[in-house]
């Protein structure tokens, strides 16, 4: 059997409290992250991550593998490798989401934000329109470049998503010499609930 589907299938999910846990995976297999519809697991040896989808997301796989292969050769997404019904094989993304650099207080800095534009326009000449594009979803590598995991909806047909906009347009912000550069994640977490429940509250701190 594909060594990669014998992977995805040793993974098991189960539900603890409304959200989805792991509890078992192969042993080569190593937890790199937990999203809201997918684990992440480092495959040892390797440079190489397969993402497997919870059993309510699997219909995702085939899309994501499909934006994958539209932004092939992009330096700013990882290059696909393999896909099954339920899972994906792409590169292992070294570093810190945005989010972590806002935990553990590892300065973000001006370059990182033009180059996730530069990222998004990528996208769209490829016929995509980018969305959920958020902390979390987005990677500083250790040579201090981006990387965008989490391409599901890069081909989102309902309403502009304006998040990255808005996240950009925080910057100025977060840049000023009195905001604190490590914010605790209690406090981001309950930042971004109050942009979901009241997005209008924010543009007051919100430039452009
Ligand atoms: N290619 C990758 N390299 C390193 N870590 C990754 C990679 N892909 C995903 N992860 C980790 O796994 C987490 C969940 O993956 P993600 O694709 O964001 O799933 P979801 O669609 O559920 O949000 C990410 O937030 C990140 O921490
Ligand atoms: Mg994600």
């Amino acid at each position: 059997m594909d060594l990669y589907k014998q992977y995805a299938d040793s993974i098991e999910f189960t539900q603890q409290y409304g959200k989805t846990v792991i509890t078992a995976h192969h042993t080569d297999l190593l937890i790199s992250g937990v999203g809201r519809s997918a684990a992440a697991f480092r495959i040892r040896g390797t440079n190489l991550v397969i993402k497997v989808y919870f059993p309510d997301f699997t219909f995702i796989a085939a899309e994501e593998a499909a934006i994958y292969r539209l932004l092939a050769g992009s330096r700013y997404y990882p290059s696909l490798h393999d896909s099954g019904d339920h899972y994906l094989v792409i590169d292992f993304v070294d570093g810190r989401t945005l989010f972590q650099c806002l935990t553990e207080g590892k300065r973000i800095q001006e370059k990182n934000i033009e180059e996730v534009d530069a990222a998004l326009s990528e996208a769209k000449k490829a016929g995509l329109t980018p969305s959920d594009v958020h902390l979390r979803n987005i990677i500083v590598t250790p040579d201090g470049s981006i990387k965008l995991i989490d391409l599901a909806r890069f081909r989102q047909v309902k309403e502009q998503d304006t998040q990255w906009e808005n996240l950009k347009g925080a910057f100025p912000l977060y840049n000023h010499l009195l905001f604190p550069k490590r914010v605790p994640e209690t406090i981001l977490n309950g930042v971004a609930y109050l942009y979901k429940k009241k997005p209008g509250l924010f543009h007051f701190f919100i430039r452009g």
